[in-house]
């Protein structure tokens, strides 16, 4: 291929990918939704495996089981599809909460996410959280209401609870003819034509506008004369369609439907290929990367480790921002330097591993490794530059690991950096050689860890209290090493390594964090650091 033509080809490609997330608070509708997303883009094999993975609303015991059986929680950790000629990445995002950390770095990796809400109750904790995220970095944000065949909320009151609790602009673009047992299906607002529940998507039927007489015939008397009030109602006193406000992060276009009767879910999908943007400019520390630049650019959001019992391996999961990967190419990783081969990416199409014989900017390829590749590395093809915004959160839950066998000491340091990297915890070594510390943010973190480190590593440990309720990375805004190193030496005992050897000062309570900063002004400390 020419230059010219490969780079048209990039730019080809990366214009029809779609990569998103879908947030929701547990039980709104995620994994049905997931489900028949991919029953629309052909990915039929998929559908049991996602529900076989469930989610949060499993129970703890159900849930540990899950989380062992690493083949089904890797085959649905990408879903590709397509449809209409376009590529969409569906990132699936842990359930529970406790694995926020988890759905907050796989969230750098998306390009736009569909909010699903119950019809029934609106914005719930989960969602407003998981909003927050995506609106650190204006991810545009599509929303689906769900449950629209059972009692909902009237839809005035929902679009304005997300405009007052999430500071979001919203425009509906579906709107409900009927509710819950009267519920006919959907008037399309932007095409405007009726969408019956029972029909496909290619089986709406148009209309002059919802004031059209023919739709009384078709729907009723009474279930007409509602939809044309509301859209009176609504075109005088809600938002329009905007997408300079939608690919901005400001607006949301709402839809509605019902994932388990499979009604609207063909409108949605149209809407993510139509208004969602492609993958675009990404920030690194030296520049911004273009998708369409020809040399491949992209960064690890997610590691996971012996996913399946016949390869013991890890994969690293990498979004791509720039270029084409091919199989067999050479990349740099940025922190080391060193040189990484890409002998078999993977793609995951099936429950079953393919290895991709190409892939674009958008995709996210699975890469085998032995424990190189770490979340928030740059991979490129020589560059120098670090992409940025994969965070680590300060843990809030810390503690010391017990060992059952003492002579399993090094096996537990083994077991522990691996699951570090893999960021099922943090490991942070206190500088005075006193035993190793774990951080997590939820305690169903430690649980797992405690059954992994049995199962898979066989080295039994529980955990014991620490003196400390929190922690901060140790950073000098104006480079001044030596003022770390101060700190080092006067608080020994409260100071410890993270995995990658920055500092990290331990707190026994806020009122010391407090004292610290207020003591030690040449320095930062930082509930947040950024990897890499
Ligand atoms: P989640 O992943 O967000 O936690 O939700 P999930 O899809 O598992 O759905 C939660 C429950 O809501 C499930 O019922 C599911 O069948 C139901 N549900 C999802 N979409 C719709 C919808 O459009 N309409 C109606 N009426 N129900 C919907 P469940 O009884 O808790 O579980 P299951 O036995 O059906 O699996």
């Amino acid at each position: 291929m020419s230059d010219t033509l490969a780079l048209e080809a990039v730019a080809r490609e990366a214009a029809r990918r779609r990569t998103f997330a879908i947030i929701a608070h547990p039980d709104a509708g995620k994994t049905t939704l997931t489900e028949k997303l991919l029953l629309k883009g052909g990915a039929i094999q998929l559908a049991g495996a996602v529900r076989a993975k469930g989610n949060a609303r499993r129970t703890r015991s159900d849930w540990m089981k899950i989380e062992q059986d690493r083949g089904i929680s890797v085959a649905t950790s990408v879903m590709t599809f397509e449809r209409g000629g376009v590529i969409f990445n569906l990132l699936d995002t842990p359930g529970h909460e406790d694995f926020s950390e988890d759905t907050y770095r796989t969230l750098t990796a998306v390009d736009a996410a569909v909010m699903v809400l119950d019809a029934a109750k609106g914005i719930e904790s989960q969602t407003r959280k998981l909003f927050e995220v995506c609106r650190l970095r204006d991810i545009p944000i599509v929303t689906f209401v769900n449950k629209m065949d059972r009692e909902a909320r009237d839809p005035f009151e929902l679009i304005d609870e997300i405009e007052q609790t999430l500071a979001l602009d919203a425009a509906p673009v579906a709107w409900p003819i009927g509710r819950a047992s009267t519920f006919w299906g959907t008037y399309d607002i932007l095409a405007k034509r009726l969408m019956p529940v029972d029909a496909t998507e290619e089986e709406g039927i148009a209309v002059s506008g919802a004031d059209d007489p023919r739709i009384a015939e078709l729907v009723g008397e009474e279930r007409a004369t509602q939809l044309s009030e509301d859209i009176l109602l609504a075109e005088a006193g809600l938002k329009s369609f905007d997408l300079a406000a939608f690919r901005e992060g400001t607006l949301t276009p709402v839809y509605f439907g019902s994932a388990l009767r499979d009604f609207g879910v063909g409108h949605l999908l149209d809407g993510m290929s139509r208004y969602a943007p492609p993958p675009g400019a990404r920030a690194s520390d030296a520049r911004a990367v273009e998708p369409e630049e020809g040399k491949l650019t992209g960064f690890v959001f997610k590691v996971q480790a012996n996913m399946d019992p016949n390869h013991r391996d890890r994969v690293a999961f990498v979004r791509l921002c720039s270029g084409r990967l091919t199989k067999g190419m050479r990349l740099r990783q940025v922190r080391t330097g060193k040189q990484v081969p890409v002998n078999a990416p993977l793609f995951f199409f099936a429950k079953e591993r393919q290895v991709a014989e190409e892939a674009w900017p958008g995709d996210v390829v699975g890469i085998a490794n032995h424990g190189t590749l770490r979340i928030g590395d740059t991979l490129t093809e020589g560059e120098d530059i670090n992409f940025r915004g994969v965070p680590s959160f300060a843990p809030e839950i810390l503690r010391h690991v017990r060992l059952e066998d003492p002579m399993l000491a090094k096996k537990l340091r083994t077991a522990l950096d691996q699951l570090a990297e893999e960021g099922v915890v943090q490991i942070f070594r206190p500088l005075d050689g006193s035993a190793p510390i774990v951080g997590v943010v939820g305690e169903l973190q430690l649980d797992v860890l405690a059954s992994r480190l049995k199962v898979e590593y066989t080295v039994p440990a529980g955990f014991d209290a620490t003196r400390w309720s929190t922690m901060r990375w140790i950073s000098s805004p104006s480079g001044d090493r030596a003022a770390i190193n101060r700190w080092a030496d006067r608080n020994r005992s409260d100071t410890a390594e993270d995995h990658d050897g920055e500092y990290v000062a331990l707190f026994g309570s806020d009122w010391r964090r407090k004292r610290a900063e207020e003591e030690y002004p040449e320095l930062r400390f930082d509930a947040v650091r950024e990897q890499s």
